[in-house]
């Protein structure tokens, strides 16, 4: 590995002096945790369609593309045309606004249990506010998550994020953190019991229907219904977390795919199109108690929205990005998915062709590789994850990006855009066996 760190840093020189002065303003040179990885990391200059380019002019294919928001790639035309214009019309009105309005209605018609919405800057206010909201409808303090399930830097929901899953995730967190409590994906048996020791002051399970951040792992037959069945019986509130799974893995979400009910859904990344949103959303029985007309009376739920809120460049990428979705859904969706199967199976063939112990996981245009140590034959949970060789995945990433120009956040799954095409994959599998040839997965 000495030798990719060694090429990677002849051709990040201007990366590295920037990330000098950059860990003097920022505590580990960055805005957002997993952005960091060793020694540094590049600092980007441009990014169009499926390239971003760094200060050195090195020139990487994007599988991270923007924590996977950017469903059509970096700067798609429709969308920077779009956004030139309103920017001359004013960034940010601070006031209610036509453009929220309309793209509060595309949402509303293409999820319609989204009977209601309230618009924030991220997803993680989106899922404070969700839990929030649930605790206020139900009147009950507890709140059931994944272990391993990610749902933003909110204090309520930075639990069981990191293996062990058991200590704090860091410190300064308040005494909330006693009321949550973590099941583990795919184990219905396991989560029954769990949530049963707490049902009567649950308010709310929160899941991803996907497991993302903690994995990309698809939910086995039967899991989350299981989950809905029990949250129905007890007056539990679903929330399904769609930050990534909304629009990514078909144009009405991942619920609708899966036939869920979720009396709440959170919403994020693509529906802004490349710029910040976060959203609640859901039964209006649920989301009108955040009406503030109603702030005298009993029940009133006080949730934001934020300075940034509905801001009209944001609304202008969301409409352009979701009306170019719905009008080609069955063009991305079928092209995305197949590239995604595609990567899938190609991948897990060129590991088995060399005896290497690989599993990649994921659905529609989302895909992860694991190494697992032992004797795992399926990753059904982020315990599973965090037991294979994280290592070797993060050299496998690091060699695609110092040595071949494709670019994974390390040690993070990848998202097909669609911008990507089957060179690009192929370009991908064939870099792949050449890692293993050379020798520099051991
Ligand atoms: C499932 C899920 N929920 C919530 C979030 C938080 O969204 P944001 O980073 O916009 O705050 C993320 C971010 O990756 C996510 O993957």
């Amino acid at each position: 590995m000495d030798e990719f760190q060694q090429i990677y840093k002849i051709n990040t020189k201007k990366s590295h002096s920037l990330y000098k002065k950059s860990s003097n303003i920022f505590p580990g040179g960055i805005s957002h945790n997993i952005r960091f990885f060793n020694p540094y990391p590049f600092f980007v200059r441009k990014a169009n369609g499926k390239i971003i380019t760094d200060v050195d002019n090195n020139n990487y294919i994007d599988y991270w593309m923007g924590h996977w928001a950017l469903i059509l790639g970096h700067s798609p035309k429709i969308v920077s045309k779009a956004l030139a214009k309103q920017v001359m019309n004013g960034t940010l009105y601070g006031t209610v606004n036509n453009l929220s309005l309309e793209l509060g209605d595309i949402i509303h018609n293409l999820i319609p249990r989204a009977e209601m919405m309230r618009f924030a800057s991220t997803g993680s206010e989106a899922t404070m506010y969700a839990v929030r909201l649930a605790r206020a409808k139900s009147g009950r303090k507890f709140i059931a998550k994944i272990i391993g399930g990610w749902h933003g830097f909110n204090s309520t929901l930075l639990e069981t994020v990191n293996y062990p899953f058991s200590s704090a995730e860091g410190m300064g967190f308040n005494p909330d953190r006693n009321y949550i409590k973590s099941i583990p994906f795919n184990d219905l048996d396991a989560s029954l019991k769990i949530l049963n020791s707490i049902k009567d002051n649950l308010a709310c399970l929160i899941i991803e229907p996907v497991l993302g951040g903690g994995g990309c792992i698809v939910p086995e037959k039967d899991y989350l219904q299981g989950l809905q069945e029990f949250a129905k019986k007890n007056g539990i509130i679903l929330v399904l977390d769609e930050i990534v799974t909304g629009f990514r893995l078909s144009i009405n979400g991942a619920y609708n795919m899966f036939k869920l009910e979720p009396n709440l859904i959170t919403l994020g990344k693509i529906a802004g199109g490349g710029l910040p949103i976060g959203i609640v959303c859901g039964e209006k029985e649920i989301l009108s108690l955040a009406d503030p007309k109603n702030r005298s009376k009993e029940g009133y739920c006080s949730i934001g929205g934020g300075t940034f809120s509905a801001n009209p460049v944001t609304m202008v990428s969301g409409i352009q990005t979701l009306t170019f979705l719905r009008k080609n859904k069955d063009q991305v969706y079928d092209k995305i998915n197949n590239l995604g199967n595609f990567i899938r199976v190609e991948l897990e063939k060129v590991f088995y062709e060399y005896n290497i112990n690989a599993i990649i996981t994921g659905i529609g245009s989302l895909f992860h590789i694991h190494f697992p140590n032992d004797n795992i034959i399926k990753i059904k949970n982020a315990t599973e994850v965090a037991l294979c060789d994280r290592e070797k995945l993060k050299n496998f990433h690091f060699v695609l990006m110092a040595k071949y120009g494709i670019f994974f956040l390390p040690n993070k799954m990848g998202a097909i855009s669609y911008v990507h095409n089957k060179q690009d994959l192929i370009k991908l599998i064939e870099s792949t066996r050449s890692i293993i040839e050379y020798k520099l997965l051991q």
